[in-house]
């Protein structure tokens, strides 16, 4: 709390919008592989693997929320798109068939550690408490591209139409989610 009295105004808007568009962006991770689940359902073999993705995206959301309180943010008013985009993204990939679900994941990933490097960039040392998260959300997020590539994404039907326009997509959120 402490930080938002000294930290100069742009600085407190730039830092607000972070704490924005990385909530709205792990939710929307959440609703992801629950639309996924709720395709592929609980005993097939590539759902444990979601599972433990899903179960790492909840602690991730866990911590944004709890800065969306803390430091007063406003939410993004896009919660119900990005909860209904977000399990549909899920639930149509994971339809076509469950590598089309890893190469959702892959690039969903790629774009999401790219934004945090940016993020990280940015902050330099000057917010250690949200940078030291972002650098342990982004080790995650790695992991899930990684997984999601080893289990086959890129062998996906039309793997990059579909990547590309879940990532054009991704970049397009983003950018929405860090001012609306
Ligand atoms: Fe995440
Ligand atoms: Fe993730």
């Amino acid at each position: 709390m402490s930080q938002l009295r000294w930290m100069p105004g742009d600085r407190r808007e730039t830092m607000k919008a972070m704490i924005r568009v990385d909530q709205a962006g792990e939710y929307g991770a959440t609703r992801i592989y629950a639309g996924q689940l709720a395709v592929l359902g609980d005993r097939h073999p590539a759902s444990r693997a979601i599972h433990h993705m899903a179960e790492q995206e909840e602690r991730h959301r866990a911590f944004f929320d709890r800065m969306i309180a803390e430091r007063r943010v406003r939410p993004t008013l896009f919660q119900p798109f990005w909860d209904k985009a977000g399990f549909a993204l899920g639930a149509i990939t994971a339809a076509i068939g469950p590598k089309a679900a890893m190469a959702c994941t892959a690039a969903v990933e790629t774009e999401i550690d790219k934004h945090y490097q940016a993020q990280r960039d940015q902050l330099g040392d000057s917010d250690p408490e949200l940078s030291d998260a972002i650098a342990d959300f982004q080790a995650e997020e790695l992991e899930h591209r990684d997984h999601a590539l080893g289990a086959g994404a890129e062998e996906a039907i039309a793997y990059p139409v579909l990547y590309g326009a879940i990532r054009a997509g991704c970049k397009f959120a983003i950018a929405a989610a860090k001012r609306i």
